[in-house]
């Protein structure tokens, strides 16, 4: 097939935010996008989504964690997966997973319609649980798909105490069923995805696409600090055991810690639940959860380890009950250096110079590595901004990273892993 003019790219990009403004409007809230896993808004998106995919001419599956399969049989051999997903943060961004799942069927559906055979099978996947947004666990939805999902998963409760195992009953799928999500590794050549790259680098080299190199490790510690609750104006400040003051300064050795690497490694408190929370009330109970992520697992470690260390030590100063678990440890997850290669390929086909460059960000592939080999295109975001209802990118280059995705598709040769 020829190279796209730039006319039809251009009707890529806006079909793209079409369908980009149409998932972005289905949320929870009416004032902001909220689409948690498992919930009402989830089964809207992935109904309208597996209509997309049906007009594509794909083939829709469920599997029991509410992840949609869009199927495009080939001539034979292993298939080509290609994915994102369509969960959301809190007062989430439009772009943010639902343009990778977009720029799957928009691509296939190229191919669909040439009605050309290609040597090998494409699914398109849309996954539920990327954000971890409702679960204190994420990517379970791709770590079912890779075959990796433990059943621990399933006794994890969201704020309102409802189980992971009770959500998937409340979708009308089965946890016995998830086993059978899983796609065989025979039978799987390689996962990709398209993402905005959710931070300043491609916008400020000027290039609309750039080839992921690795996607950074990451840990999810969370610390809870257990006092005594008490009235606020009768306990001396000397006899108090005050959880939320024993978190704050936990935060601030966290942040000490990661500054003192010069930016090898990031932690992030973003999330914290106070309790019981009342103005006059000296806290008795504080959960935090610490984000930690780095592209070397060594430096990640030893800020955990360091980190840990000032919390206990914070804790036994101040006479506070500790528990430290970590809910996510997910290790840096190079792309394959074939994968890259095609993906830098079909951008310099565009005209465009194929910038490499890490992800901060966390993704599905971290989990369907554990499957396959992986790799992703990023494509640029207006300043950077994500996970922020002000996420922005331009449909020229939403025309240009489906464009791209269609030329990586025409490059990929399975037997070349
Ligand atoms: C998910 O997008 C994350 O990186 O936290
Ligand atoms: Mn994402
Ligand atoms: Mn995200």
């Amino acid at each position: 097939m020829g190279a796209l003019s730039t006319s039809e790219i251009d009707a890529l990009g806006a079909r793209a935010e079409a369908m980009v403004n149409a998932l972005g409007a289905i949320s929870a809230e009416p004032d902001r996008l909220v689409r948690l896993f498992l919930t009402p808004e989830h089964r809207r998106a992935a109904d309208r989504v597996a209509e997309w995919m049906r007009k594509a001419g794909l083939e829709v599956a469920e599997d029991a964690l509410g992840t949609l399969r869009g199927r495009l049989e080939g001539q034979g051999g292993k298939r080509l997966l290609i994915g994102s997903h369509i969960d959301t943060v809190i007062d989430a961004g439009k772009y943010d997973g639902p343009f990778g799942v977009i720029a799957g069927i928009l691509a296939i559906e190229h191919f669909a319609r040439a009605g050309k055979r290609l040597p090998f099978g494409i699914d398109v996947l849309a996954f539920g649980d990327e954000e971890g947004s409702r679960f204190p666990v994420t990517l379970t939805s791709s770590s079912a798909c890779a075959g990796i999902f433990t059943p621990e998963m399933l006794a994890l409760a969201d704020r309102n105490g409802v189980t992971l195992a009770d959500a998937i009953k409340a979708y009308g799928k089965s946890p016995a069923e998830i086993p059978g999500a899983a796609h065989s590794p025979d039978e799987t050549a390689a996962y990709v995805e398209v993402h905005i790259e959710q931070g300043p680098v491609l916008e400020a080299r000027n290039q609309p696409l750039g080839v992921v190199t690795a996607i950074i490790g990451q840990t999810y510690l969370n610390v809870e600090f257990s006092g005594q609750a008490g009235h606020a104006g009768t306990v001396p400040m000397l006899l108090r055991r005050d959880a939320l003051a024993g978190a704050a300064e936990a935060i601030l050795v966290g942040e000490t810690l990661a500054r003192e690497t010069k930016g090898e490694v990031v932690a992030t408190v973003g999330r914290m639940s106070v309790s019981p929370g009342a103005s006059n009330v000296i806290p008795g109970n504080v959960a935090v959860v610490f984000d930690i992520r780095s592209g070397s697992e060594a430096a990640r470690a030893k800020l955990v380890e360091a980190l840990t260390w000032g919390i206990r030590e914070i804790a036994d100063r101040r006479h506070l009950g500790l528990t430290i678990a970590s809910t996510r440890e997910v290790a840096t997850t190079p792309c394959h250096p074939y994968i890259q290669d095609q993906f830098a390929e079909a951008i310099r086909a565009l005209g465009a110079d194929p910038l490499r460059l890490g992800s901060g960000a966390g993704h599905d592939g971290q989990a369907m590595a554990r499957l396959c080999p992986i790799g992703m295109l990023f494509l640029r975001c207006r300043g950077g901004i994500s996970h922020n209802p002000m996420e922005y990118a331009s449909p020229r280059d939403l025309g240009l990273a489906v464009a791209a995705l269609i030329g990586f598709i025409e490059r990929f040769d399975p037997g070349k892993l």
